[in-house]
């Protein structure tokens, strides 16, 4: 039971998300280099002042970036920030002030050259940003305004501006008011806003955000069949985040059919899902990501079946913790054919799966697969010759006893068997080699923390690292060599016995014809004489 829940937990640890790749930046992170950053312990009292930033760098008109993080400040000077006139970075974050003192040190911060400026965590309401925003310089391309109490934005705010990229997730039930058409923005993130997504973002039948590329409605209301229809203002986005999200109408088969470009959608961890969207409009999808859907009743039905087939560039699939028990090695051919050559990474963890599915095999692009806590006994169908591409193979704490070096594609390097109930036998060593053969450290680090012997008895429990049996215990050629020595030795003997027995033949016929050349020679003698 305790190394159930602990195995659990150390999958959820370095379980990796592909979410991670594509997520934008924030200001100031992660901690540049070239930023000065000031923190209560850099403070010289309560009121944050010209005296604060010089004590950093001494001449502040070369100050580009600025941040002031974890501090109590009680008032800001007023204009400050708008001495620092190469301002172009400014991020205030996890900051108690006096209500209404941001707006004096934020006065005239258009005369600097600001271009991303974050306000996170910092009390910002929506009286406030009425009058902040009337100081936000044309040429402001990032605002990030999370973690405040703001409940109404509106896109007049950002009109005079040149944001491309607007953050105000973490706010309280957050109305967004689409007064002004803002042609500059790509990015809107509205994550755990309360933002209730229902309308096709228009205003008179023209496009709040024309160029809208990237949609964050992470943990949020979404009506689907508000929003997913002809003619919306959707039909530039390329990534759409939606996990978390509670859809009160339920994804069917034919949702997301008014998305043509979508290339990125993640909806993990959501509950109302009837179906699998067959995405027959959508034919562009990159990724897709639809870990840990609640009560997901996926059988291998014949419709779930065909569900990847309009899929032909899908290379990123993540569908972690799908009971996927009752499918059949040629149920999962018919429904992974559709994408089996365009696939780089796939990670079924927690899926039930008793095998490797025999379509992995033929898999030529597959960069990353993750089999994680699943049933799988062995590496079935793979091998030297299959998944050229192959980096990546993780099959942690699934019922792997024993690994035949043959069955693995040369190519892979992150070979993650943690938490297999290991077999430590002679048999083990070509694995073990081959690990060592390669020079695969980390691998070899783990076998000392992760990796134990499941049997035989005398190694239970013992560490991988720790499993050294005996050379001439695990010599393959064992009877070999002892025959062969053997075989030696009779040999040996045999020419011994051979070289004696020629030699006495031979001294003995050097004797007789010594007896005859000795007459012969008598003779000579005799003869000479
Ligand atoms: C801090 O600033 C406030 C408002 O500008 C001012 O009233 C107060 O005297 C200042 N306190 C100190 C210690 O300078
Ligand atoms: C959120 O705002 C709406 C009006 O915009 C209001 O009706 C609702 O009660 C608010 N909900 C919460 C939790 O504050
Ligand atoms: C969802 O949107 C549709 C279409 O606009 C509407 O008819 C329906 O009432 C909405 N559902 C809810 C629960 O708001
Ligand atoms: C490996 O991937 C590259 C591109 O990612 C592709 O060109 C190549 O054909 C793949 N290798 C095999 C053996 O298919």
């Amino acid at each position: 039971m305790k190394t159930k829940a602990f195995s659990i937990l150390l999958n959820f640890l370095f379980i990796w998300n592909i979410e991670t790749l594509t997520s934008v930046k924030r200001p100031c992170q992660p901690r540049k280099m070239n930023c000065i950053t000031i923190t209560s312990k850099k403070m010289h009292g309560q009121n944050f002042t010209e005296k604060d930033i010089k004590a950093q760098k001494k001449d502040i008109k070369h100050v580009k970036c600025l941040q002031v993080r974890d501090a109590k400040i009680r008032f800001i000077e007023k204009a400050l920030f708008s001495k620092l006139v190469n301002l172009s970075e400014l991020c205030l974050t996890n900051l108690s002030m006096e209500e209404n003192t941001i707006k004096d040190g934020l006065l005239n911060i258009n005369k600097t050259k600001l271009s991303q400026l974050s306000l996170d965590n910092v009390g910002l309401d929506s009286s406030i940003l009425e009058d902040l925003h009337l100081f936000l310089p044309k040429s402001l391309e990032h605002l990030v305004l999370r973690n405040n109490v703001i409940s109404f934005f509106s896109t007049d705010y950002i009109s005079k501006t040149d944001t491309q990229i607007l953050d105000l997730s973490f706010n309280i039930n957050l109305s967004l008011i689409m007064n002004r058409t803002i042609p500059s923005l790509t990015h809107l993130i509205l994550s755990y806003s309360g933002f209730r997504w229902n309308t096709t973002f228009q205003i008179n039948g023209t496009c709040v955000f024309p160029n809208l590329s990237v949609l964050h409605l992470e943990g949020n209301e979404v009506n689907l069949s508000a929003v997913d229809i002809k003619n919306n203002c959707f039909a530039k986005i390329i990534s759409l985040y939606l996990n978390r999200c509670r859809f009160i109408v339920p994804i069917n088969s034919e949702s997301f059919s008014f998305f043509p470009n979508l290339e990125h959608l993640y909806m993990n961890g959501i509950t109302n899902m009837v179906q699998l969207p067959t995405f027959s409009n959508t034919k562009n999808l990159l990724t897709l990501s639809i870990n840990d859907v609640v009560n997901n009743f996926f059988q291998p039905s014949t419709d779930n079946m065909k569900c990847f087939q309009n899929l032909k560039n899908l290379q990123y699939l993540e569908m972690r913790k799908w009971n996927m028990t009752s499918w059949k090695s040629d149920q999962l051919c018919v429904l992974f054919t559709p994408v089996a050559n365009t696939l780089k990474k796939m990670d079924l963890t927690s899926t039930g799966l008793g095998s490797i599915p025999r379509i992995i095999s033929q898999m030529n692009n597959l960069k990353t697969l993750k089999l994680n806590n699943n049933r799988i006994s062995k590496l079935d169908y793979m091998s030297k010759q299959t998944n050229k591409n192959l980096t990546t193979l993780w099959l942690p704490y699934n019922l792997i006893e024993l690994v035949d070096p043959n069955s693995i594609p040369p190519s892979v390097t992150n070979f993650n068997l943690k938490g297999n109930p290991f077999r430590c036998t002679c048999e083990l060593m070509p694995y073990k080699n081959w690990i060592l053969e390669r020079k695969l450290q980390k691998i070899v680090q783990d076998w000392q923390t992760s990796y134990h012997c499941f049997e035989p008895l005398d190694w239970k429990g013992k560490s991988l690292d720790e499993f050294k049996p005996k050379v001439t215990d695990c010599q393959p050629f064992n009877q070999y060599v002892i025959t062969a020595i053997v075989l030696c030795c009779l040999m040996v003997v045999v020419v011994i016995t051979t070289n004696v027995y020629v030699k006495l033949r031979k001294s003995h016929r050097k004797g007789r014809s010594l007896k005859s050349y000795g007459a012969c020679e008598e003779q000579k003698l005799l003869e000479t004489s």
